[in-house]
């Protein structure tokens, strides 16, 4: 079935589906916050060090695996190796477990899209966030209550995704990323110009981009530079493995790796310059430095965005709803790629075609979300389950790719001459370096280091056994899963033999 695999209809349909997974919540409310509080322009240089010495090369090595074997990962991987199989449904298994958050936060972000018209949230944004709006239970604990004003956009998040993916890769994932990422361009840039126009403006782009360059010399200023290149890119789940796997023959690999890369950085500073900019005008209307007011994840947009949106003298409205529509186009465009990496896995392992896959198992994806999440301890899993299958999964299942890659089977070198017959830049030394030892050094320091903070204290101040089950339990869980499903015999195909070259 290597033959008639689906195709990307455009290299540019590619490369916007690829920036639409990219782009996503990480650039609106991560990005921001963690190059203020890591040196703020001074934070450029190991940002753009790591983008360029981990971050673009694990993004080509995606692209290579993808598009050199034609299929997604967990075929992927074995047909690079045998043995190799359980690292492609290890990233299975993270693409499920965040995508059944992950489409919860989407679903916020449309409610509050609504809410913004009217500002439905009045003055105490925060008790209507926790209380009014999610009804968070006071611990965590059993599933005490289902809420219905979460669960119907929710709904309306998994029809949209499952629709655009029953569609196909061109009709489908690349249709909806040929309106959407443009659209989110256009909105976004007007939401900045708006910003820009706030009083105050001036004063949090400064604190913004004042460089402080006695950071660079910080250890845990480079930690935190590679860490939101990972995660801002999002590789080592194998979305890039898939999407690259519907490349034609001849294409320029490494060539989109670098627009995609630096499409992604673009749209990070921009959201930095506007949200700074808003920041600053808050800054000003609590009378408080903007150190005092900035913040990152859903305080940002659910708590502080929500505040500023009730003090904008002109078309608060219109403020609001820019900010959440551009937070659910950035997130459904990543949530769909999610997923289609399940799909695909399913697909290649069984034959099965598009619609039953999507309707099967992405079914199952969606009734898990809907299910469990927009429930009074949706918040508490979301936050323990994101911590730990990031921490856990997404870092150690890249250092294991990357080691075992490069070292393990020692495949950079066949890999790189399969990108450069391709590609339109040639990778040269720097990139088997990159991989081999500066990736699997910081990789390696990170696991370290986050592993020590996790046995000081309990992450989130949350009851061990509440740790066990939602955040190791779920990170161990799908290394155990992925083995066992390795383990079931495959029927031979063509193409399923070791490819040893
Ligand atoms: N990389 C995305 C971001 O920066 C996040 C993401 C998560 C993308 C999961 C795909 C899948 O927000
Ligand atoms: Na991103």
């Amino acid at each position: 079935s290597q033959q008639n695999r689906e195709q990307w209809g455009t290299r540019a349909g590619f490369l916007l589906a690829a920036i639409g997974s990219a782009v996503g919540l990480g650039n609106i409310w991560r990005f921001p916050y963690v190059a203020y509080d890591n040196g703020g322009g001074a934070f450029l240089v190991p940002y753009l060090v790591a983008l360029l010495t981990a971050g673009i090369p694990l993004l080509i090595l995606e692209y290579a695996i993808g598009h050199r074997f034609r299929a997604s990962p967990p075929a992927a991987f074995r047909r690079l190796a045998r043995p190799a199989e359980p690292l492609g449904w290890w990233q299975v298994g993270i693409c499920f477990v965040i995508s059944v958050y992950y489409a919860l936060i989407v679903a916020w972000g449309i409610r509050y899209a609504g809410f913004s018209v009217t500002q439905a949230w009045g003055e105490q944004t925060e008790a209507f966030l926790y209380e009014d709006f999610l009804h968070v239970a006071d611990a965590p604990g059993a599933i005490g209550s289902y809420i219905p004003g979460v669960a119907l956009p929710l709904i309306g998040v998994w029809i949209v995704v499952l629709v655009v993916l029953a569609l196909g890769v061109r009709r489908g994932i690349e249709w909806a990323n040929r309106i959407f990422i443009p659209l989110l361009a256009v909105l976004f840039l007007i939401l900045v110009v708006q910003a820009l126009f706030l009083d105050g403006a001036a004063a949090g782009l400064n604190a913004f981009f004042q460089p402080d360059w006695s950071s660079i010399t910080d250890g845990s200023v480079w930690v935190a530079a590679y860490g939101q290149i990972f995660f801002t890119l999002s590789v080592g789940f194998g979305i890039m493995i898939t999407y690259a796997s519907y490349l034609r023959r001849k294409s320029d690999l490494a060539g989109s790796a670098l627009v995609a890369g630096f499409a992604n950085g673009s749209f990070e500073l921009l959201a930095g310059i506007g949200v700074f900019a808003t920041l600053g005008f808050m800054a000003g209307v609590e009378n408080e430095p903007i150190s005092q007011v900035a913040t990152d994840g859903l305080g940002l947009a659910f708590v502080a965005f929500p505040q500023i949106i009730n003090n904008i003298p002109f078309a608060p409205g219109l403020f609001g709803l820019l900010f959440f529509v551009s937070l659910v186009i950035a997130g459904l465009t990543s949530l769909v790629s999610i997923v289609e990496v399940v799909i695909s896995s399913v697909r290649d392992r069984t034959g099965m075609s598009r619609l039953p896959a999507v309707l099967i198992v992405g079914g199952l994806i969606a009734v898990v979300s809907i299910a469990v999440f927009p429930t009074d301890q949706g918040l508490y899993l979301l936050d323990a389950a994101d911590h730990f299958i990031n921490q856990y999964g997404i870092a150690l299942a890249g250092l294991v790719i990357v080691v075992v890659v490069a070292w393990g089977l020692r495949r950079l070198r066949s890999l790189r001459e399969h990108t450069d017959a391709v590609s339109s830049v040639p990778l040269r030394g720097w990139w088997p370096v990159a991989l081999g030892v500066i990736t699997p050094i910081v990789l390696g320091f990170m696991m370290w280091d986050s592993l020590s903070a996790e046995f000081a204290e309990n992450y989130g101040g949350y009851p061990t056994w509440f740790l066990y089950a939602a955040g190791w339990g779920v990170a161990v869980g799908v290394i155990v899963v992925a083995v066992l499903i390795s383990l079931i015999p495959w029927k031979r195909r063509a193409g399923d033999e070791d490819d040893s070259n």
